[in-house]
C-alpha cells in the first residue's frame, strides 16, 4: 500500500486476522475509516474507471469483485457494514452501494459485458456467517436480475477448507437470476458437468486446476490427465515461479 493511503471501508470496523503483503509478509488489518460520502462517489467512479480502461484494453468484460471480503461484499454484511446512513442497516441499504456499482458499470461499458462475483455464506477475510444472509442474498440476486447484466459468479470455498456453502441459497440466486450462473470450487470435469446437467449453472469456473494445467482445455477436451503436481507453498509469491512455469501436457 502507498505510504499515506487511506485505507477506507463501509464502517470502522477492524477485520481479525492478517493480510499478506509482498513487501512486509504478513500484516494485521489495519483499522479502516468510514467511508464519507465523497468517498462513496469516488470509489464508484473509480470502478467505472477501471472498467473503461480493461474495455479499451480490449478485454471482453469486467468482473465485480463482490466476494471473499473485498469492498463490495464488506458493505452488504451487518457485521462490517454498521453505517447508520442509507448504505447501513436493513437488507436495501447494505445492497445499495453493490447495486449503485453494478448499475454505473453496466451504464458506462454495457450491461452484456459486466458480471459480479459473489460469496454468500463465504468466511475469507473474517467475514462471519449473519441472520440475514439468506434475505441479503435474495433482495440482491432479484435487483440484479432486473439490471440484466451478464453473469452472476458464485464462489465455494468449502473445498478449500470453509464452511460448506448450502445448495439452498445457490438454487434461490440460480431461480433468481435469468442470465448465465458461474460457479466455482473445487470442480473436476464430471463434478462440472453434473452441475450444468443439474441446472445449477451455465458455466463452472476452475481455479487451481488452470494453475498447474496451463493447457487445462485441452486436457478435459481430449481427456488427457491432469497434473496433481500443485507446489501450494509457491502461492501468493512474488514472481512467476509455481504460476507460469507449469509444463503443458504435449511438449
Ligand atoms: C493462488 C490463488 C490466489 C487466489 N486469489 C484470489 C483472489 O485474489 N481473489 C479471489 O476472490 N479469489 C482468489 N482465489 C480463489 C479462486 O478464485 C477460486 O475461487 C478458488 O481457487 C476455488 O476454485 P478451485 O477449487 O477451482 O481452485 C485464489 C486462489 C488461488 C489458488
Amino acid at each position: 500500500m502507498p505510504e499515506g493511503a487511506r485505507v477506507l471501508a463501509p464502517s470502522a470496523v477492524k477485520a481479525a486476522g492478517q493480510m499478506w503483503t509482498d513487501a512486509k509478509q504478513l500484516q494485521d488489518f489495519p483499522v479502516p475509516q468510514e467511508m464519507t460520502s465523497d468517498d462513496l462517489l469516488h470509489t464508484k467512479a473509480e470502478f467505472v474507471d477501471a472498467s473503461k480502461n480493461a474495455m479499451e484494453a480490449e478485454f471482453d468484460g469486467v468482473e465485480l469483485h463482490g466476494a471473499n471480503g473485498y469492498l463490495l461484499e464488506q458493505f452488504l454484511s451487518p457485521v462490517s457494514n454498521i453505517r447508520k446512513d442509507v448504505y447501513g442497516g436493513s437488507v436495501e441499504n447494505r445492497c445499495r452501494f453493490v447495486l449503485e456499482v453494478i448499475t454505473a458499470v453496466a451504464e458506462s461499458i454495457g450491461k452484456g459485458k459486466t458480471g459480479i462475483r459473489l460469496s454468500p455464506y463465504g468466511v475469507a477475510s473474517d467475514m462471519p456467517h449473519y441472520p440475514e444472509i439468506d434475505a441479503t442474498y435474495k433482495y440482491l440476486s432479484e435487483r440484479i436480475n432486473n439490471l440484466g447484466i451478464a453473469y452472476i459468479h458464485l464462489v465455494d470455498h468449502s473445498a478449500m477448507g470453509a464452511p460448506v456453502v448450502p445448495i439452498e441459497i445457490k438454487k434461490l440466486i440460480r431461480n433468481n437470476f435469468r442470465n448465465t450462473i458461474i460457479l466455482s470450487g473445487g470442480y473436476d470435469k464430471d463434478k462440472a458437468e453434473d452441475a450444468i446437467q443439474r441446472g445449477l449453472c451455465d458455466l463452472v469456473a476452475f481455479g487451481r486446476p488452470f494453475i498447474n494445467n496451463p493447457d487445462l482445455v485441452e486436457r478435459f477436451r481430449n481427456n488427457w490427465p491432469l497434473s496433481q503436481d500443485l507446489k501450494m507453498d509457491l502461492f501468493y509469491t512474488a514472481d512467476e515461479k509455481g504460476y507460469t512455469d507449469y509444463p503443458f501436457y504435449l511438449v
